[in-house]
C-alpha cells in the first residue's frame, strides 16, 4: 500500500493545507483578505465572505444565514503563491461557531492563531488552539493591531505560555506600539520592516541591519525607540526560547510574528515564513496504519457537510479533505463504508467568492462533493483500497436541549430526521438511562435554530426543545463495572459510548476526584 507516484510528489509538496484560529473580532477575515489578494485570489480585499452585514458572497445560502446575517458553515479557498498551493480552512467564528470548526481542524496541517494585540487570547482561541494541540500541528502566532495600543509583548508571550501552555519564539519583534509603531525587527533575518499605513503597497521596505544594535535603526526609528528595541531583545536573547524546528512541528512551540492586517503590514512576511516551515500534507491514520500522501491511490475522508447551499435544490456538499494521491473528475472511488463505488462526477473548490468545478486535486486539497444523502461525518473514499481513516471525533458540546417531537404522529420522521443531521454533523444526540429520552448537544446555539429549522423544512417535523443547565460533556473511559456503575448517572452517544454532562468546571472536578479510576475526555478522539 505505501507505493508512491513519483509523478505527483512535486504537486503534494507544494501543498500547503491550514485553517486560522482566532476569537471573533482578532482579525481572521481581515488577515485572509490580505493571503488571497497576495495570491491574486482576489483583486481587492473585502470581498471575504464573513463582513458582518455586507458582502455576502458565498454565505446567503440558507434562510437561517439570511436571517441572521451570518455564515453557518465554513468552505475552503484555494490559491498558488510562490510555487506553493495554498489551501486555507475557513473557521466560522461568530454566533455560527459550531462542531464543524472544531472538525476542519482535523482536515488542516497547520493553524495560523491570530491574537489581538490588545485582548490577548481569548476564550474561543483557546478551544480551538485545544484542538490543535490534541492534533499535534504546528501552530504560527500573528499578533495583530499593532497599529493599537495594546499589551506588553513580553505579558503577551507569557500569557500564550501560560494559558495555552505552548512556547514561543518571536521571528520579529515590534518597535513601539499603536501611536508609535514604526515597524518590526526581524531576528533571523537581522533586518527592519518599516511600518508603512499604506494598505495596498507591493514593495516592502526592509533595510537590513547589523543586529539590534545598528545605529542605523536609532536613524531611522528615533533614538527611544532603538534602545529599547535593543533592551528587549537582548532580553529575549538570554530569556526566550530557541529557535526549534523539530519543536515548531510537534506543536510545542509556535513562531510569534507581530504585525497590522488591516494596513497590510507584516502579511506578506508573515506567509513567506510560514510556506517555508509549515508542512505539506502529512500522512494519516487509518485502520491499515499510516496512509503516505504520496501513495499511488486517491483516498480522502469527509469533514463537513453543509446542507441547502442551494435552497432551490435542497443539495447538500459533503467537503472531503484528499489525503492521497490524485483526484480526478469523474472517477469512480470506493465508498467503504457502504462497500459501494460510486462516482465523483462535479466536485467543485471554492474560490473567495465563487464554486467552480474541479478537473483535478491533490492530497493537501480540500473538494465538495454533491452530496444526495450517501454521506457521513468521517466516510473514507478511495480508489482501489478498503481501508478507513480514523473516525472523525466529537468535542465537547456547551449546549444541551432535551428535544422531543410535537405531534406523536410524526416519530417516524423525527427519529429519521434526527438521525440523519446527527449523522451529519449538526448537533450530538444522547441518549439518557433508563428512559431513553433524547439530548442534543451543541458547541454553538445556532445550531438549535439549524435543527429546529431543517426538521422542519425537510422532515416536515416540530419540534419541542427545552434547554437544559449543562455545559459540559465529558466521554468516559475505565473498567466495564466501573463505567455500569454510574449508568444511572451519565447518558450515552450515539454509538453508546458513555457520556457524563456536568453544569460547571466545579462539578466536573468533583466528579474526576470522587471516580478516579474514570478516565474523562474532552472529545472522542481516540476513544
Ligand atoms: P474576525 O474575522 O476575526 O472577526 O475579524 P475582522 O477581520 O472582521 O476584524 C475585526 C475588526 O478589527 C474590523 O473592524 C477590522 O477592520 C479590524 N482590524 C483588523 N485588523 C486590524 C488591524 O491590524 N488594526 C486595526 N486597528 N484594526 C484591525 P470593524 O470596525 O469591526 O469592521 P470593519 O467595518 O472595519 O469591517
Amino acid at each position: 500500500m505505501s507505493q508512491t507516484n513519483p509523478l505527483w510528489e512535486n504537486e503534494i509538496a507544494k501543498r500547503r493545507t491550514f485553517a486560522i484560529i482566532s476569537h471573533p473580532d482578532a482579525g481572521k477575515t481581515t488577515m485572509t483578505e490580505k493571503l488571497l489578494y497576495y495570491g491574486g485570489a482576489i483583486r481587492e480585499a473585502g470581498v471575504v465572505k464573513g463582513r458582518k452585514n455586507s458582502k455576502h458572497a458565498t454565505s446567503d445560502w440558507m434562510e437561517i444565514e439570511k436571517k441572521r446575517g451570518i455564515s453557518v458553515t465554513s468552505s475552503a479557498m484555494d490559491f498558488e503563491y510562490k510555487g506553493h498551493h495554498i489551501n486555507i480552512l475557513d473557521t466560522p467564528g461568530h454566533q455560527d461557531f459550531s462542531e464543524d470548526t472544531y472538525r476542519t481542524l482535523t482536515a488542516a496541517d497547520a493553524a495560523v492563531m491570530i491574537i489581538d494585540v490588545a485582548k490577548g487570547v481569548e476564550a474561543q482561541t483557546i478551544k480551538l488552539f485545544k484542538v490543535c494541540r490534541m492534533r499535534g500541528i504546528p501552530i504560527f502566532t500573528f499578533v495583530n493591531k499593532l497599529d493599537r495600543h495594546g499589551k506588553d509583548p513580553f505579558e503577551l508571550l507569557e500569557e500564550i505560555e501560560r494559558v495555552l501552555g505552548i512556547r514561543s519564539y518571536p521571528m520579529n519583534w515590534p518597535i513601539g506600539m499603536g501611536n508609535y509603531f514604526s515597524g518590526v525587527f526581524d531576528r533571523k533575518k537581522s533586518r527592519v520592516e518599516l511600518y508603512q499605513t499604506d494598505t495596498q503597497h507591493e514593495e516592502i521596505s526592509f533595510f537590513p541591519v547589523e543586529g539590534a544594535e545598528d545605529p542605523l535603526i536609532g536613524e531611522r526609528v528615533g533614538q527611544e525607540l532603538w534602545q529599547q528595541l535593543q533592551d528587549e531583545i537582548s532580553l529575549l536573547d538570554v530569556a526566550g526560547d530557541e529557535f526549534d524546528m523539530e519543536l515548531i512541528n510537534k506543536g510545542e512551540l509556535t513562531p510569534v510574528f507581530f504585525g497590522s492586517a488591516i494596513n497590510n503590514f507584516g502579511v506578506q512576511t508573515f506567509l513567506d515564513n510560514f510556506l517555508q516551515m509549515a508542512p505539506p500534507p502529512s500522512p494519516k491514520k487509518s485502520n491499515l496504519g499510516m496512509i503516505d500522501p504520496y501513495a499511488n491511490f486517491f483516498s480522502g475522508f469527509i469533514f463537513k457537510i453543509q446542507a441547502n447551499m442551494n435552497p432551490a435544490h435542497r443539495d447538500r456538499i459533503a467537503f472531503l479533505r484528499i489525503c492521497s494521491g490524485k483526484f480526478e473528475r469523474g472517477m469512480s472511488v470506493k465508498h467503504v463504508r457502504l462497500g459501494k463505488d460510486i462516482k465523483l462526477a462535479q466536485p467543485v473548490q471554492f474560490m473567495a467568492q465563487d464554486r467552480e468545478i474541479v478537473d483535478e486535486s491533490y492530497a493537501g486539497d480540500v473538494i465538495g462533493l454533491f452530496d444526495p444523502g450517501i454521506f457521513q461525518i468521517g466516510d473514507t473514499l478511495s480508489v482501489g483500497q478498503s481501508f478507513e481513516y480514523e473516525e472523525m471525533p466529537h468535542f465537547s458540546p456547551e449546549f444541551f436541549s432535551k428535544v422531543m417531537v410535537k405531534d406523536a404522529m410524526k416519530h417516524k420522521q423525527f427519529q429519521k430526521g434526527i438521525m440523519q443531521l446527527t449523522e451529519e454533523g449538526t448537533v450530538q444526540l444522547f441518549r439518557t438511562y433508563p428512559m431513553e429520552e433524547l439530548i442534543i448537544g451543541v458547541v454553538g446555539v445556532l445550531q438549535f435554530e439549524v435543527l429546529e429549522y431543517r426538521l422542519k423544512a425537510e422532515y416536515g417535523v416540530d419540534i419541542m426543545l427545552t434547554r437544559m443547565p449543562y455545559q459540559i460533556a465529558r466521554w468516559l473511559e475505565g473498567e466495564k463495572a466501573a463505567l455500569d456503575a454510574l449508568k444511572n448517572k451519565t447518558v450515552t452517544d450515539r454509538y453508546g459510548r458513555p457520556v457524563m454532562l456536568f453544569e460547571s468546571e466545579y462539578q466536573l472536578r468533583v466528579a474526576m476526584e470522587k471516580y478516579s479510576s474514570i478516565k474523562f475526555h474532552e472529545s472522542s478522539l481516540g476513544l
